[in-house]
């Protein structure tokens, strides 16, 4: 067994997405006759796609039967994917490569552990797939954030105790389920919304050397 495992989320952690899901969001409740603002788009980080949509209707005051909430899942998705094709390695959010070099230097194992079910094409895109020992994503787990499942998969695949896991994350969810599942929960991002992390920081570029080697235990 490791020492200890870092596990990634993807999406505002690793790559700035949150735009291109508002985009795409926003597209779909145009149809709905929704104004869809930046302010919503804050309740949809962290979850999965089926229930974004359960909330959107939610706030636009609409149903749809089955087969019209598969569609507009599909349309969602297709129209989001449209602004992934475009990514490349310039949408790493700042600093991230420093942290993952120094772990691959180190020889400590990296898991993603995401809700997205584009996770391993957006890494393909930004070309940071070969950093990562194992993908656990939305197509993995059963149970969505704040539900820990995700980050105990990627523990058990790094061989790693979870109480030696590091997770860093940006959504309140995510920071649930980090602790949850009895890890060291950093968040990225406005320290008074993750106020349950372990630590905070507002990005990578706050995160010093030394604070890593003490994590990592090297
Ligand atoms: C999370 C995002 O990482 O993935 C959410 O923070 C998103 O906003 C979720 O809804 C699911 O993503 P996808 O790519 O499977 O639609
Ligand atoms: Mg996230």
């Amino acid at each position: 067994m490791h020492k200890v495992g870092f596990i990634f989320d993807l999406d505002g952690v690793i790559v700035d997405t949150a735009k291109y899901h508002y985009l795409a969001w926003k597209k779909l409740a145009e149809e709905l006759n929704f104004d869809f603002t930046k302010e919503h788009n804050e309740l949809f980080k962290g979850v999965s796609r089926k229930r974004c949509l359960d909330i959107l209707l939610n706030l636009a005051d609409a149903t749809a039967t089955e087969e019209q909430f598969d569609t507009w899942m599909v349309e969602k998705n297709r129209d989001y994917l449209a602004y992934i094709e475009k990514m490349d390695a310039s949408e790493i959010l700042p600093d991230v490569p420093k942290v993952l070099d120094f772990l691959k230097t180190n020889n400590i194992p990296i898991a993603l552990g995401s809700a997205s079910k584009n996770a391993q094409p957006i890494l393909e895109k930004v070309n940071l797939l070969s950093y990562f020992d194992t993908i656990i994503d939305g197509n993995s787990v059963s149970k969505a954030k704040p539900d820990p499942e995700v980050f105990l998969i990627a523990a058990e695949k790094l061989d790693v105790a979870p109480k030696n896991c590091i997770v860093f994350e940006d959504a309140v969810a995510g920071i649930e389920a980090a602790n949850a599942g009895n890890m060291t929960s950093i968040g990225i991002g406005d320290a008074k919304i993750l106020q349950e992390a372990d630590y905070n920081f507002n990005d990578f570029t706050e995160i010093d050397l030394d604070f890593l080697r003490k994590l990592a235990k090297v």
